[in-house]
């Protein structure tokens, strides 16, 4: 028997415990939810913080990317489930009305203050790494200083791309955030392992130029472009890569530049 279930421990010393408010499962290694937010909790768009539950004395904490804009007043993730995941083997079985808990400092690069000002925002992300990015590209600063924003996902099949196609759908239905995009924000999403014809891995799109045939754009640009990845090390890694081939180069916090990177994280 899963003591989880059974036994409640005291929360932690300095950590948020929030209730759930929404959760939605979109394949059987997929799922978001939705939780209330603390209104002492401050973080901006794209950055992450450590999630974890209730349920021992010592909770494993995980980094998870906050899915909601920084304006929303809950908060959204959008997390894998992995089988023997210490947490999210736990955190798949939520329901609304349970208690997840955050620690209070949220953290990350994938933000719009690491890039210096530019014309046109790639988001390029591979499986749940689109999730600091489904805040991005709801957040009014985004589309302030960007003129173009091309939010860019590959999975493996093609269910995995259900999440950021409602996100891409919420966005163009919604009457106060479809004014404000318009027709600013592009959406490339492809699978990689299945359907006919298959879709190409990022670094291919990029390579073969295939990115910018289908959406009608130009080359990568250093002087107007800018860009944010977010999924595997192997992934970031190789589009890294290819960003500067391009003439890009790695920003951070304390030093703004054209691209930032950070790693999907998993369980
Ligand atoms: P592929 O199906 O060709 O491996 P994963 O679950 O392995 O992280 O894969 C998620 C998505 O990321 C898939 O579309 C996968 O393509 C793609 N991918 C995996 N590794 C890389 C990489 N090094 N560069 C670009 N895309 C990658």
């Amino acid at each position: 028997p899963d003591v989880s279930e059974t036994t409640q421990f005291p929360i932690p010393a300095n950590v948020f415990a929030e209730t759930v408010t929404e959760v939605r499962h979109y394949t059987d290694s997929l799922f978001k939810f939705r939780m209330t937010r603390p209104a002492s909790f401050r973080f901006r768009t794209g950055e992450f913080a450590m999630i974890g539950l209730p349920n021992a004395e010592k909770p494993v904490f995980r980094a998870y990317s906050i899915a909601s804009p920084s304006w929303d007043e809950e908060l959204e993730f959008f997390s894998i489930k992995v089988p023997d995941g210490p947490l999210t083997e736990h955190l798949q079985k939520i329901r609304p009305g349970d208690t997840v808990l955050m620690r209070k400092k949220p953290t990350g690069t994938l933000v719009l203050d690491a890039l210096i000002p530019g014309r046109r925002l790639y988001l390029f992300s591979t499986g749940t790494g689109i999730a600091p990015f489904a805040g991005t590209i709801r957040d009014p600063e985004t589309y302030e200083k960007f003129e173009q924003v091309v939010l860019v996902q590959t999975t493996r099949e093609i269910a995995e791309l259900a999440y950021g196609r409602e996100l891409v759908e919420t966005i163009r239905n919604d009457e106060i955030l479809s004014e404000l995009v318009g027709d600013k924000l592009l959406y490339h999403g492809g699978a990689t392992r299945e359907g006919e014809p298959r879709g190409q891995r990022i670094t291919e799109l990029l390579q073969s130029g295939k990115l910018f045939t289908d959406l009608g754009l130009p080359p990568l640009d250093p002087a107007i472009d800018r860009a944010m990845i977010c999924g595997s090390m192997a992934m970031l890694k190789d589009t890294a890569a290819l960003l500067e081939a391009a003439g890009l180069e790695e920003g951070a916090n304390n030093k703004p530049a054209t691209y930032v990177v950070e790693r999907a994280f998993v369980d």
